[in-house]
């Protein structure tokens, strides 16, 4: 029974996990390289097929390390409004200019990003955005035109103060939509509640290390989970007393 649940939790993860998107991005990659796009290490095209870059001038378009973009993503280097003109004024007027992408940046669904922009180091970019002017190293960024809501500092604080409750709540939603117990698998991105990193081992069926990346060993030698185990984080989550009343 656990290893048949197991094997179709592989299988939904399956594509995410192994790919294609991976083969797909790192071909995209390559077709950018091929032709003048500066493009670092450890971009990640989540859906190469969906992407927009513009090519017109590809001198013009410059992306960093580490930037994870996600799907419907656009980069404009240039428009055609002299069409316009030529109609108007009989003018051939040229309009293009540099899109530069820094490092350690994330792309959500459905950006866009208009000539002339640049974005910062360690940057977040909300889904549906249009990036229309700069956006400065460590912010988070949304909307259109795309405007800084907070620093990545607050953001990740922020983050932190509220990830173990909508644990909990991912756990309860499971019992209650399924009808079943919550198992460790279904914990892929949640298992640093409950996994210290001297206990990596016990979980040989979490993609602890594939997930953790580059945090792999640093993880392993410093982190300090809030529970001691699985059952003690599903106690905690089912609590009667209210889901923190386990919590350290
Ligand atoms: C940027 C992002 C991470 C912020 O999420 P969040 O923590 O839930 O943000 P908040 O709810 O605290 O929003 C703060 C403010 O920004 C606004 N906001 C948040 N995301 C926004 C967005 N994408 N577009 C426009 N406004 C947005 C909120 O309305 C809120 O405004 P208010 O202070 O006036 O009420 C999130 O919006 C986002 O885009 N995530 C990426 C989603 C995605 O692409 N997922 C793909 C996974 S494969």
């Amino acid at each position: 029974m656990r290893t048949r649940y197991s094997y179709s939790l592989y299988l939904r993860f399956k594509d995410w996990l192994t790919g294609p998107f991976h083969s797909a991005s790192t071909r995209y990659v390559r077709h950018l390289r091929s032709k003048g796009v500066k493009v670092g290490d450890g971009v990640v095209f989540r859906d190469a097929k969906s992407v927009t870059i513009d090519l017109t001038r590809p001198s013009l378009v410059e992306i960093g390390n580490n930037v994870d973009i996600n799907v419907n993503f656009t980069i404009m280097t240039h428009d055609f409004v002299s069409s316009v003109f030529l109609n108007r004024y009989n003018e051939l007027i040229n309009s293009s200019g540099r899109v530069k992408l820094g490092n350690n940046i994330y792309i959500g669904r459905d950006v866009t990003i208009l000539k002339g922009v640049s974005i910062g180091d360690n940057c977040i970019i909300g889904l549906g955005s249009v990036v229309t002017s700069d956006i400065p190293s460590d912010s988070v960024a949304v909307g259109t035109p795309a405007q800084v809501i907070c620093s990545i500092d607050d953001y990740f604080s922020r983050r932190k103060s509220l990830c173990l409750e909508e644990a909990f709540e991912y756990a309860r939603s499971i019992r209650q939509n399924f009808g079943r117990e919550p198992q460790v698998e279904d914990f892929w991105e949640e298992f640093p509640h409950f996994v210290s990193g001297n206990k990596v081992d016990c979980y040989p069926t979490l993609p602890i290390k594939r997930q953790l990346g580059k945090a792999y060993n640093h993880y392993r030698k410093h982190h300090k989970a809030p529970f001691d185990s699985f059952e003690d984080f599903l106690a905690a989550a089912f609590s009667p007393k209210g889901p923190k009343a386990l919590d350290k």
